[in-house]
């Protein structure tokens, strides 16, 4: 009876063991605080512009919470603290422009000033960013609106952007990720699925992973 009792204990244990484990979905967090940036290395300037390209295949391969930082910082962060001046210019200093991430935990709002990431929903959007098929599967899509109370001016607005989407170009390149700026997107779809208000205005997408294999 014993040896019977013990052989069960050791079969159940077995099966919790090699059972097959389901996927368990990733939870998103209120808040991702990033972790300081790195500021040093990266490749030479001359050799990143020469790396420089438009990818459309991507890796499923998430981006670390540094990697995100780090690209973060480069496309928008501050860099002049005392003076709250950034990364990339803008039309007027309006810095009127929103940097929202679609990870497949969830859409965040990259806060610049605190440098984290602010949970807006918690469902995976990165699909809804655009009508190419590889959108909806790489880690990250960023999307760049506008606040048009901060910047009345859609041209500023696609200038400014332009500059922050060469920041990640160049990051990109740098870190061996792939990107491409996108235009072809159903504005009014994503603005309604993403909650945006009446002043705020898409202007591109950004789409980031590492390249496939
Ligand atoms: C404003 C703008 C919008 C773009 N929209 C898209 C897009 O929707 N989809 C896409 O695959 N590429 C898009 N691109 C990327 C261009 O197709 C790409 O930059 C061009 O073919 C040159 O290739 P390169 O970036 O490798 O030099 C866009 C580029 C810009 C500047």
């Amino acid at each position: 009876m014993t040896k019977l009792l013990s052989l069960l204990v050791i079969g159940v244990l077995m099966f919790s063991f090699f059972a097959p484990k389901k996927a368990i979905a990733q939870e998103a967090v209120k808040t991702i605080v990033l972790p300081a940036v790195q500021k040093e290395g990266g490749m030479p300037l001359m050799e990143a512009l020469d790396q420089r390209h438009s990818s459309r295949s991507f890796a499923k391969t998430e981006l670390s919470d540094q990697t995100l930082s780090n690209l973060l910082w480069a496309a928008w962060g501050y860099n002049r603290d005392e003076l709250k001046k950034r990364t990339a210019p803008s039309s007027m200093n309006k810095q009127e422009i929103s940097i929202y991430l679609t990870l497949e935990k969830g859409l965040y709002l990259y806060n610049a000033e605190k440098h984290i990431l602010e949970l807006i929903k918690s469902e995976d959007l990165r699909a809804i960013t655009g009508k190419q098929p590889f959108v909806g599967s790489a880690p990250l899509n960023l999307i760049f609106v506008a606040n048009t109370k901060k910047q009345s001016s859609a041209t500023s607005s696609y200038a400014n952007v332009g500059f922050i989407s060469q920041n990640v170009y160049l990051f990109c390149a740098s870190e061996g990720l792939g990107t491409v700026v996108r235009g072809w997107f159903n504005a009014d779809k994503v603005h309604k699925t993403m909650g945006l208000t009446e002043h705020q205005s898409l202007i591109l997408c950004q789409t980031i992973g590492y390249p496939k294999k």
